[in-house]
C-alpha cells in the first residue's frame, strides 16, 4: 500500500537539538506522518557540519553530507527544513531553496527578524510556502494565530515572555537563589540556549522574536535595530529580594505596542505584579499575552525552548506543507506588511521604576536625592532602606517612582550619579502594569 503513496522528500538542513527531533518524528513516526500528510514523508538528505558525530536517531551514512548543494539540488526534495540557526549560510540557503520552488519550515527567528518580509515575498514570487511557527515560543502556537485566527482584530499590544533560558536562569535566581552563570549551564544542557548563549541572556534573541511578532500583529516591517534591548547579566540577587518586598516577580519581558502611527518594541528586564500571569511563567516556559480590539485580550502559555517542543512546531509546519504538496491544493501565504509604521525610541516611554542606589549614611542624602528626582519631574512613590553597612559608611536606598518619561529618568540617573553622596546606582528595573 505504502508503495502506491505519492512520497514527499525532505531535506534537513542541520540536526542538532532541534533538528535530531525532527529527524526523530520522520523516522520513526513515519505511519503518523503518512496517516496525517496522505503521502508517505520521507527524509532524504540532512547537512551538518560534522558527518563522524554520533547522532539520535541513528541515520545511514550516505544520508549525512556536509555539502549543502546536495540537499538544496535534490531532485526529490520538495521541502527544506532549515534547523542550522545564525544569519550566514542559513539565510542564503532559505533563499536558494525558495527560488527553486521548494517549501521551506525553519526555526530561524534572527532570519526571520532581518528578513522575513523579503523572504515572504520571495516565498509568493516563487508559488512556494514559507514557515517559521518554531521562530518563536518553542511549542506554542503564536504565528499561526497571528497570521490566521486572530486577523479580526487591530492588535494593539503584545506583552510577553519569550525567551526560555532567560526564565530558567530568572526563576532560578529568584525561588533557589542560584548562581547565574550555574544556572546558564543548565539551560545549556538541557538544550534551551543559543549556540552562543550571549544571545539569550543579552535579550537578542527575544528582541529577534518580538520583531517578528509586532511585524506579524501589526502589518508593519519591524526593523530590528529599533528594538530596544537590555539583557539580565546586571540583575543582582538583591533585586530578586527587593521585587519580592515589593510585590514583584522580575522577567525579561518583551513589550509591543501601537500608538497612532507608531509602534513600541522593548525587551528588557521589568518588575511585574505577582498576581500578573505573566509574573507566574516559571522555567523555560513562556506565554505570549495579545490584546485587541475584538478579543480584548488572549494568552498563550506553554514550553518555549527545547527539543520536543520546539519539534512540534516545525512538524506542525511540515505536516501543513505537506498535505498542501500531497493534496495540490495550494496553502495561502500570511497576509503581507501594508503598513509603514514608525518605531518609537525608548526615550518616549512612560513607565514606572525601580532605581537601586548605594548611599553615604548620613543626614540629609535623602534630601539631595529627591531633590535630583524633583527637579526632572519623577515622583517618589516610595523608598525602603536597609541598615547601613558599619564598615563602608554606605547603605542601600531603593526607591519607586510614579509614571515618569524615561528620558528624565535616565538624565536623572546621570545627575544622581555625579552627587558627591552617591557611591553608585545599583539598577534602574522598569515596573510594568498593564
Ligand atoms: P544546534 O543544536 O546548535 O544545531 C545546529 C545544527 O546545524 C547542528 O547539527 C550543526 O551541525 C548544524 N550546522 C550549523 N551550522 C552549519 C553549517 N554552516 N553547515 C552545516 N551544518 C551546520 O541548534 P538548535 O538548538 O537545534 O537550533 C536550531 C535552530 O532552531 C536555531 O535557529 C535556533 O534558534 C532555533 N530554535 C531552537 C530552539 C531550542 O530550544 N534549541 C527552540 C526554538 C528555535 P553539527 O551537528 O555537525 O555541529
Ligand atoms: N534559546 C531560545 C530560548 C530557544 O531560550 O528561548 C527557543 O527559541
Amino acid at each position: 500500500m505504502t508503495d502506491r503513496l505519492q512520497r514527499i522528500g525532505v531535506g534537513l538542513l542541520g540536526m542538532g537539538v532541534v533538528g535530531g527531533g525532527v529527524a526523530d518524528v520522520l523516522v520513526n513516526d513515519a505511519q503518523a506522518m503518512t496517516r496525517k500528510v496522505g503521502c508517505a514523508v520521507e527524509l532524504r538528505r540532512v547537512l551538518v557540519r560534522d558527518t563522524s558525530r554520533p547522532r539520535s536517531p541513528d541515520l545511514p551514512a550516505p544520508m549525512l553530507t556536509t555539502e549543502a548543494q546536495e540537499v538544496l539540488n535534490d531532485e526529490d526534495v520538495s521541502i527544506v527544513i532549515e534547523l542550522l540557526g545564525g544569519e550566514e549560510p542559513a539565510r542564503s540557503y532559505i533563499c536558494q531553496a525558495l527560488q527553486s520552488g521548494r517549501h521551506v519550515v525553519t526555526a530561524n527567528k534572527e532570519v526571520m527578524a532581518k528578513y522575513g518580509p523579503e523572504l515572504m515575498a520571495e516565498a509568493r514570487r516563487s508559488s512556494a510556502s514559507l514557515r517559521f511557527e518554531a521562530s518563536v515560543a518553542g511549542g506554542i502556537p503564536i504565528i499561526a494565530p497571528l497570521t490566521r485566527d486572530l486577523l479580526a482584530n487591530e492588535i494593539t499590544s503584545i506583552h510577553a515572555i519569550i525567551n526560555g533560558t532567560t526564565n530558567y536562569i530568572l526563576t532560578r535566581m529568584a525561588q533557589d537563589r542560584a548562581d547565574f552563570s550555574e544556572v546558564l549551564r543548565e539551560a545549556q544542557a538541557r538544550g534551551y540556549a543559543e549556540a552562543d548563549p550571549s544571545s539569550d541572556v543579552e535579550g537578542t534573541d527575544a528582541a529577534y522574536k518580538l520583531a517578528i511578532l509586532a511585524s506579524l500583529a501589526f502589518h508593519t516591517p519591524v526593523d530590528i535595530r529599533k528594538v530596544y534591548r537590555e539583557g539580565i547579566t546586571r540583575l543582582q540577587a538583591q533585586d530578586f529580594l527587593y521585587a519580592q518586598e515589593l510585590g514583584y516577580a522580575i522577567k525579561l519581558l518583551a513589550v509591543a505596542a501601537r500608538d497612532g502611527d507608531s509602534v513600541q518594541a522593548r525587551v528588557h528586564p521589568c518588575f511585574v505584579r505577582q498576581d500578573n500571569i505573566l509574573a507566574n511563567v516559571d522555567g523555560a516556559f513562556n506565554a505570549v499575552e495579545v490584546q485587541g480590539n475584538l478579543i480584548d485580550r488572549v494568552v498563550f502559555h506553554g514550553p518555549g525552548a527545547g527539543r520536543e517542543p520546539t519539534t512540534s512546531a516545525v512538524i506542525a509546519d511540515l505536516i501543513e506543507v505537506a498535505r498542501s504538496v500531497c493534496s495540490g491544493v495550494a496553502v495561502s501565504e500570511p497576509l503581507g506588511v501594508d503598513r509603514t509604521l514608525t518605531v518609537a525610541d525608548v526615550s518616549s516611554l512612560i513607565d514606572r521604576y525601580y532605581l537601586r542606589l548605594v548611599i553615604a549614611d548620613r543626614p540629609g542624602v535623602l534630601a539631595q536625592i529627591a531633590q535630583v528626582l524633583g527637579e526632572m519631574d519623577i515622583s517618589i512613590a516610595s523608598v525602603i532602606q536597609k541598615d547601613a553597612d558599619p564598615n563602608t559608611g554606605t547603605a542601600e536606598i531603593v526607591i519607586t517612582t510614579h509614571p515618569a518619561r524615561e528620558s528624565a529618568v535616565q538624565e536623572s540617573l546621570t545627575m544622581l550619579e555625579g552627587l558627591e553622596v552617591v557611591s553608585r546606582v545599583g539598577n534602574m528595573i522598569r515596573i510594568e502594569e498593564w
